[in-house]
């Protein structure tokens, strides 16, 4: 039994329901068009759901923040969505001034209604609690239109902002089947996953993983981290491996002196839980080539784990009954250095582990793969879930728990 509540525990006949989804999307800069739909896709099993049931829904979304080149209306949004539905979705640009309200009245039993971007709202994005959220234009003007208030944006759950978690305080609230399905899954695999588990970690960045790697190791929710991409060097560089001038500047970039300490504690600590690279693929001219971190430093720059590495790696996975991908293993874009993320991420998807992928390139990189229907779980957050893996509160999930025990 959850503490929220779900769409299970209301009737849906003839309600008019206001939907907060998450579909701020990937756009092309030059013709602002939609790149990935995927977040648009993962809604609709709610957005379907409360059109079977008849009633009339509502969609607030957000795309960009102002001030940003993606800050744009939602007219493209509404209209990929009617794609996908094979329905009819109209679209007002308004939130919650006349068109808006005149737009919900005209509703039928059945209908969807997309309205403007709610970042338009000068007020959407104050950091306040769903008490004061409550009281603003936004909120003020659309619930009393309302029967229900439905959350299915848990990329956006660890925002405390006001079309997030206003309409909680004054609406019956619930998730939405996709919030339902993240938080139950990812849930488990934070508080009992199946054993062994194993998290590997990789991207870009390293900072911010620090801090992930130990909560997980120290409250047993990974046996093992398997790192690859910049935490790797990060890591090894903390070891005291001279990386060369190139990848030393490039890990420069990301992090701080602090960090190093950061590192030197934790492998201190938990040595035998975390793996290394063997060797690595460097860049020499375009070419990919293989060293081994016994030869380090090297003057090219190094671009994905090596052979023995990704070897060795897959011996590590083969024990495991729970997998985490957060990160590519290297710059997986350029194909000469796609090969340790392809090699690892196909092991994983096509072993029986339970598998679980998060953030924007991982799941990118699942799906040039062509892995994403044999992976079990693909998590819409990045920020929401490097949260959530972290055990903190996420204000929506809060303020949904709160509105559960809420008579209104
Ligand atoms: C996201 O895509 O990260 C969420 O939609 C939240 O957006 P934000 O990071 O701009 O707050
Ligand atoms: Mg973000």
């Amino acid at each position: 039994m959850e503490d929220y509540n779900t769409l299970d525990d209301f009737s849906l006949e003839n309600k008019t329901v206001l939907l907060r989804v998450d579909f701020n999307m990937p756009l092309d800069k030059n013709t602002l068009d939609i790149l990935d739909t995927t977040r648009i896709e993962r809604a609709l099993p709610t957005i379907k759901e409360l059109i079977q049931k008849q009633a009339k829904t509502i969609i607030l979304a957000h795309q960009g923040r102002q001030g940003s080149w993606d800050f744009i209306p939602l007219d493209r949004h509404a209209k990929a969505l009617r794609n996908l539905l094979g329905k009819e979705v109209k679209y007002v640009n308004d939130i919650y001034r006349e068109n808006a309200k005149n737009a919900i009245k005209n509703m039928q039993n059945g209908d969807v209604l997309f309205l403007g971007n709610v970042r338009a709202f000068s007020g959407e994005t104050k950091k306040k609690s769903p008490e004061e959220h409550a009281q603003s234009e936004l909120v003020q003007n659309l619930y009393p239109l309302a029967d229900l208030f439905v959350n299915d944006a848990f990329a956006a759950a660890h925002r405390s902002q006001c079309s997030l978690v206003g309409f909680t305080a004054v609406l019956p609230s619930c998730a939405g089947r996709l919030m339902e399905r993240e938080l139950e899954t990812l849930g488990e695999i934070i508080e009992d996953p199946e054993k062994p588990s194993i998290f590997l970690f990789g991207g870009a960045k390293f900072s911010d993983v620090i801090v992930t790697i130990e909560h997980l190791l120290e409250n047993k929710t990974a046996d093992k981290i398997i790192l690859t991409g910049l935490p790797a060097n990060a890591f090894l560089k903390a070891e005291g491996v001279n990386l060369g001038d190139k990848n030393e500047e490039m890990l420069a970039k990301e992090g701080t002196p602090k960090n190093y300490d950061e590192i030197k504690k934790l492998l201190a600590k938990y040595k035998d839980s975390i793996y290394l690279p063997l060797d690595f693929a460097q860049q020499k001219n375009t070419d990919r080539s293989e060293i081994d971190v016994s030869e380090l430093p090297t003057n090219y720059n190094l671009y994905d784990i090596g052979e023995k590495t990704i070897e060795s790696y897959k011996n590590i996975l083969s024990d495991a009954k729970t997998v985490f991908l957060s990160g590519p293993c290297g710059v997986f874009e350029n194909p000469a250095f796609m090969k340790g993320t392809k090699e690892l991420f196909t092991f994983v998807a096509n072993s029986d582990v339970f598998s679980i992928v998060g953030g924007g390139h991982t799941v990118a990189a699942v799906e040039q793969l062509g892995l994403d229907n044999k992976i079990s779980h693909i998590s819409t957050g990045g920020g929401s879930l490097e949260k959530f893996m972290m055990g903190e509160k996420l204000p929506v999930v809060e303020a949904l728990k709160k509105a559960k025990n809420k008579a209104f």
